[in-house]
């Protein structure tokens, strides 16, 4: 494994072949490889004529030895949609929508669980534990009976249903804890230290954030099959839903591994950070030019991915968006539930409420002057309607009585 490890903030290095979680400065670890050595060795055309069907593509740039050595259950490899050119869609030329609800347990969580429980399984970590939102307990959930661990999780009591029952119906022991995700990582880091488990909490851990990294490797990829060229592509502009801030990080570190591997050049997308009303610090932070975010206070939105109040990666965040000369801006909950609605009527892509908050930003961007129809504009879809069916409403259904020779004259085509 070409794998070190250095602090986010003051770059001290950190041994990647025992446990870490936060470095001593309190911040996220970074992995970094001999990009030097690998680009000798690798290429796109060796990622294109790879029979690997996962984001295990990518192993060259991941914390194993060789591919063989993952936890996989199939993740990445997603499916990259070009918006249907209809309805209010019609307003953009080039809309690109990455639809991780194809992953394994239906969201892009599955990425960061399977390269982190890869690594904790191959330290020897026989419990994992984390707080979680909903979508990142039903990932590590699947992850760990796959490996053969047991996963504790704690969730705010108002968590989806399906997540929790997925959860449960996994093996995992699931505590419902009354407060926010942030209260859950409280009591998760206390449970750690005190019965020896392994805290898997975003950016606490520093493989979470590999797994993620690939959604940057493949959005590349995809953008350049797409156009029909060799040359690897991004587009102008990502817009991300924002809880913990994983994906955005990671996709920024690919980009950067990228340039140093020589695969592309030194533009980058401008990062759009999408968060709900009720709960955005990083979007509160941005517009007060401060480079970390404090809490949020009474952190509330329906949905569940970005209720998160504090984001121990804000720092990094911020200076992504602001590097990347890109913005950060809120949508509502209503906003983002009518997003789910026409993103499902209108694309035939049945998104979480996070993919939704995207597309209600994309317009509203739009509108403002700050995007233009002719870029390329990358929505990100984190995660599937299905798990949020509790928020979704039965308007408008018919009955029909089967039994009543008149039953046709209820119909008005
Ligand atoms: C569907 C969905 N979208 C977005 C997010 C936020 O992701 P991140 O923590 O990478 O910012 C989450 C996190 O739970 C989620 O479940």
């Amino acid at each position: 494994m070409h794998t070190s490890l250095v602090c986010s903030l003051n770059g001290d290095s950190y041994d990647p072949g025992t446990l870490q979680g936060l470095s001593k400065a309190g911040k996220p670890l970074l992995a970094r490889y001999d990009l030097d050595s690998i680009a000798g060795q690798w290429s796109p055309s060796a990622v294109r004529s790879s029979t690997i069907r996962s984001m295990w593509k990518f192993f060259p740039v991941m914390p194993v030895d060789g591919p063989d050595q993952a936890i996989s259950l199939g993740e990445g490899d997603t499916p990259l949609i070009p918006a249907t050119r209809r309805g209010p869609f019609a307003a953009f030329d080039d809309l690109l929508i990455k639809d991780e609800s194809f992953n394994p347990t239906q969201s892009f969580k599955a990425r960061g669980m399977s390269a982190a429980i890869t690594r904790a399984a191959a330290l020897g970590v026989q419990t994992v534990a984390l707080p979680s939102a909903g979508n990142a307990a039903g990932a590590a959930t699947a992850y760990a009976a796959r490996a053969g661990m047991k996963c504790v999780i704690f969730v705010p009591e108002d968590t989806p249903p399906a997540n929790i029952l997925e959860s449960v119906c996994g093996g995992a022991t699931v505590y419902l804890v009354n407060g926010l995700i942030s209260d859950c990582g409280k009591l998760c880091r206390q449970a750690c230290d005190r019965f020896g488990w392994f805290d898997l909490s975003t950016l606490k851990e520093p493989f979470r954030l590999e797994g993620k990294k690939t959604m940057g490797y493949e959005l590349a990829f995809d953008l350049a099959e797409m156009r029909k060229t060799s040359a690897l592509q991004l587009p102008d502009v990502i817009l991300y839903p924002t809880g913990g801030g994983t994906g955005l990080i990671g996709m920024w570190k690919a980009f950067d591994e990228m340039e140093q591997l020589g695969w592309i050049g030194s533009q980058r997308p401008r990062m759009v950070v999408v968060q709900a009303e009720g709960c955005a610090p990083i979007v509160l932070a941005y517009q007060q030019g401060q480079t970390s975010a404090p809490l949020f206070p009474n952190a509330a939105t329906i949905a569940s991915g970005l209720r998160v109040p504090a984001a121990v990666g804000d720092f990094l965040m911020l200076d992504i968006v602001r590097s990347s000369n890109g913005t950060a801006v809120t949508v509502s909950d209503e906003e983002l539930m009518f997003g789910v609605k026409e993103l499902a009527q209108w694309q035939g892509i049945h998104a979480a409420p996070e993919g939704g908050a995207i597309w209600i930003a994309a317009q509203r961007l739009l509108q403002q002057g700050w995007l233009h129809r002719n870029e390329t504009i990358m929505l990100f879809n984190t995660g599937a309607a299905v798990k949020y069916n509790h928020l979704l409403r039965a308007d408008g259904l018919k009955t029909l009585n089967h039994q009543s020779p008149t039953v046709l004259d209820d119909i008005k085509p």
